[in-house]
């Protein structure tokens, strides 16, 4: 394996895709990362980076492309941190990611036999998203509304639209735009904040966050500023309202601390309503600024609807549903079983799963705020038993603690609903240790353009 120098220009060709989606290529035996490449492209590239064991290069030409490589149609492709997988035919892209989940369970989890259903594509390739979020930047006479560039936290590019959002979305997007331009509103400038006793003035607007239900046409605006200025906002609202009617909710959060979040510490109505309406699987939802809710509306229900099966309920079972965010798989579940108790450690997602379970009349649920390693013990001492667990960790998987109480309870079924292949097969392989066996597993393709992988694992208590 001879190492390349950095400047070095060679010729690789990509034969795999990694984890987030750059292309993989060796150079007698040297591994490179190359970002854009594709399996099948044959390209003219430039070393970036040596380490001892890979490196990384840029594309300076594409001497022979993949059969795959498709022309990205948007034209932000490339530079936006958005999407990182436009120029990879579909189908290609859903070999990769199951190829990933195959992998990684294999692999990292080193499962035995197991059916591997195949991925569940997306039906709307493009215009899936039901919320984007926006950052403000640029400066006071010349604002930029946009997403980041890809690995540059500190240029924000100025998006007129975005094919991952609907028409309503990208409507309403050029909307605040024109009204931010046409009013002269400030941009939120953290530096000045360093500078305020010099005279310096911080700006207003930091995010502009869309929502649209996708099932309703209600769209929602959230204008994320650093001070409640409703004076100022409260007649952008209107026009925003007047110029597209599917905007339902105009709100603003104020966020006046220094951390880049789209997060308020309070919040003030504009126009309209504090929420939104969304039906998913039967279930009515009010989704309000600071809510999570999944955000590809129907390809999260077709996920539930795998969930549900997987789950295999006949109406007298307890179930657990871990990591349950605002309820929506335990709301969905609540009319086949008997009881479901969710467990989240965000109060604010316990408060909207508790209201939209009263919202659709749904009595047979209890939403406990707390992490799970420190909720399901106290459980199981308070005698809870259940048949089905349904878990919908984040990225980082169970926390040990978390895993070793859910052995403790040791329900006949396990459904997993992963967003990682590699902590869902570590946390697989370890329920395997105590007896659990991977009956199957389904990919679903929730984000198209984009390298994120979902699946659901279908897991039985052996004996
Ligand atoms: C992938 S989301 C699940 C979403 C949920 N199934 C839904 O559709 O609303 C993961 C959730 O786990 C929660 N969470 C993260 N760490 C947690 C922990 N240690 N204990 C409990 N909940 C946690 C997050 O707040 C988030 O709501």
């Amino acid at each position: 394996m001879a190492k390349p120098r950095r400047g070095e220009s060679l010729t690789v060709t990509i034969d795999d895709l990694a984890f987030g989606g750059e292309g993989v290529g060796r150079v007698d035996g040297y591994v490179l990362f190359v970002r854009g490449g594709i399996p099948g492209d044959r390209l003219r590239v430039r070393v970036t980076d040596a380490r001892a064991r890979y490196g990384r290069a840029a594309i300076e030409a594409i001497e022979e492309p993949s059969r795959d490589r498709v022309q990205p149609p948007c034209a932000y492709f490339g530079r936006c941190g958005g999407c990182r997988l436009q120029h990879l035919a579909y189908p290609a892209q859903l070999a990769f990611k199951e190829k990933q989940v195959r992998d990684c369970l294999e692999r990292l989890g080193g499962l035995g036999p197991f059916e591997l259903r195949p991925i569940l594509p997306a039906p709307e390739p493009y215009g899936y998203r039901n919320k984007m979020e926006f950052t403000v930047a640029g400066t006071s006479g010349l604002p930029v509304i946009g997403l980041h560039e890809a690995d540059r936290y500190d240029v924000v590019l100025d998006i007129d639209r975005c094919l991952l959002q609907s028409d309503t979305m990208n409507a309403l997007l050029a909307e605040v735009r024109r009204e931010v331009r046409a009013r002269g509103l400030s941009v939120y400038d953290q530096a000045a904040e360093q500078r305020l006793d010099a005279g310096a003035s911080r700006g207003l607007l930091r995010f502009v966050t869309l929502r649209e239900g996708r099932r309703t046409g209600e769209a929602m605006v959230n204008i994320v500023a650093a001070a409640p200025d409703v004076e100022t906002l409260g007649p952008v609202a209107e026009t925003l309202r007047a110029r597209v009617p599917a905007a339902a909710s105009v709100v603003l959060n104020v966020n006046a601390k220094q951390a880049s979040v789209a997060v308020g510490q309070e919040e003030h109505l504009l126009v309209g309503r504090e929420h939104i309406t969304e039906f998913l699987g039967g279930v009515t939802f009010q989704v309000s600024a600071n809510s999570f809710f999944q955000t590809n509306t129907v390809q999260a229900e077709r996920l539930f609807g795998i969930v549900a099966e997987a789950c295999g309920l006949t109406g007298s079972e307890t179930v657990l549903d871990l990591y349950s965010g605002t309820g929506a798989i335990s709301l969905l579940l609540a009319r086949r079983c008997r009881w479901v108790y969710g467990i989240e450690v965000s109060p604010a997602a316990v408060a909207d799963a508790l209201r939209n379970g009263r919202a659709n009349g749904i009595e047979n649920c209890t939403f406990l705020p707390g992490e799970v390693r420190h909720v399901l013990p106290a459980l199981l001492r308070d005698g809870v038993r259940a048949e089905v667990v349904v878990a919908d960790p984040p990225r980082a998987g169970f926390h040990p603690k978390a895993l070793s109480a859910l052995a403790a309870l040791a329900p006949e079924r396990v459904v997993y609903v992963s967003c990682n292949p590699a902590t869902l097969a570590r946390d697989v392989g370890d329920l395997g240790r105590h007896g659990y066996r991977v009956e199957w597993v389904q990919p679903v393709d929730m984000f198209p353009q984009t390298p994120h992988i979902e699946a659901v694992a279908r897991l039985r208590r052996a004996g």
